[in-house]
């Protein structure tokens, strides 16, 4: 008997695979630095855990609306507006377990066999292979001298007929960039032309250290009925594992994104949109605080890595990674070529208890992406060991 030939193709997330394999030599007694957490290391505001609790107690234990209830929507899209500058109504609002289903159902959504879809290395993993599960192909525009490349031009070479959509994530996971409003600019004015679908993929947006996250379709809001926005909360509120996500859009793929929710997952649990819905409604101040400690870690780790000879690293503005350059260091060693990451980074881990991932999993090889949302000690322990690495290889 067969099975699919098209799933069988994709990989299994190599986040997912390297941090199991860290928590296995965790286990055995070694002393792990994981730096390849996608999560941040505190938790859910204390508020928002006694709402859900809550709402348990009180019986909020059935099935819910498919694509999210009324009062959630309405909360994101008040949100929308006082945060975004972004006029949605709740009817043009879906919800889903979280961005990951979001953006899947989207992919599913929108896409037809070989359909082609425009991603900007670095990106994240699941993005390739959630396209391709939906039967369209990725195609990648790689980095240009060690920097993401949003040159209209540089797209245009990448682009075909079959050419469908182009996805954007900033601030970006795993470089952590952020798009200034200039180069917002440029870039939508020339999707602004096409007759593509524009996924705006905005889970960090509270996690901007420099200048507040804007939202590509504020910039250019002549893109909105080819742009479908995409966020949720699990890094913003540190809610990974409530998995709440939301996209909002054009209402004829909303409509598609919803009637795939409600053959799949078929819901939001009721308790944990309750206690979402109060955190909506609190916004970013809610995570002020959170914030600030992740941007002094952000410069510490700037910081640590700049000292290390060899190595070159992305200016992170948001989220909380830091894609290191390892090309020159890998280049020069004896052990490894210049983009052999994935062979330095098991390397790393079974050397040197370090967990990192590397840079093919976004697109990317000859980096690292360094997740600094754990503590101080930890990043200056962890960039010390890389360090020796660096320099025994
Ligand atoms: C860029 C990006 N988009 C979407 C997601 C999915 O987030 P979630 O499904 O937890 O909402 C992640 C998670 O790592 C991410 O990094």
């Amino acid at each position: 008997m067969e099975v699919s030939k098209r799933i069988s193709s994709l990989q299994v997330s190599p986040t997912v695979a390297l941090n199991s394999k860290a928590k296995q030599l965790k286990a055995s007694g070694a002393d792990v630095l994981n730096f390849a957490v996608g999560e941040p290391d505190y938790g859910t505001p204390k508020e928002v855990v006694d709402i859900a609790v809550k709402a348990l107690q009180s019986g909020k234990t059935k099935y819910g609306p498919a694509g999210g209830g009324v009062p959630f929507r309405t909360a994101i899209s008040e949100k929308l507006s006082r945060e975004n500058g972004l006029d949605y109504p709740p009817e043009q609002i879906v919800c889903g377990i979280g961005a990951k289903e979001i953006l899947f159902h989207i992919s599913l959504s929108l896409l037809n066999d070989g359909d082609e879809v425009l991603l900007t290395a670095p990106f994240w993993v699941s993005y390739q292979d959630q396209i391709k599960a939906a039967g369209g192909i990725p195609v990648l525009i790689p980095m240009t001298d060690g920097k993401p490349c949003f040159d209209p031009k540089v797209i245009e070479q990448y682009s075909s007929p079959k050419t469908v959509a182009y996805l954007l994530c900033s601030p970006n996971n795993p470089a952590g960039y952020a798009l200034s409003q200039d180069e917002l600019k440029v870039l939508g004015n020339y999707l602004a032309e096409k007759d593509w679908w524009v996924i705006s993929d905005e889970i960090y947006e509270y996690l901007t250290f420099d200048t507040p996250h804007t939202s590509l379709l504020k910039v250019c809001p002549q893109l909105r009925e080819q742009f479908i926005l995409v966020n949720g909360m699990s890094k913003s509120f540190a809610m990974t594992g409530w998995r709440v996500g939301y996209c909002c859009g054009p209402a004829k793929v909303m409509k598609l994104v919803k009637s795939l929710q409600s053959h799949s997952s078929t819901c939001l649990p009721p308790f944990v949109e309750e206690a979402a819905c109060w955190a909506m409604n609190q916004g970013a101040p809610l995570m002020a605080g959170q914030i600030s400690l992740l941007k002094s870690r952000r410069d510490l780790a700037v910081d640590c890595i700049k000292s290390i000879k060899g190595l070159d690293y992305i200016q992170p503005q948001g989220a909380f990674y830091l894609f290191i350059d390892v090309r020159s260091a890998l280049k020069d060693s004896k052990k490894f070529g210049e983009l052999d990451s994935m062979a330095f980074c098991e390397y790393l881990l079974e050397e040197k208890h370090i967990a990192v991932v590397p840079g093919e999993a976004f697109g990317s090889p000859g980096y690292l992406r360094l997740s600094y949302a754990t503590d101080e000690d930890t990043i200056r322990k962890g960039t010390q060991r890389l360090q020796e690495a660096v320099e025994a290889i």
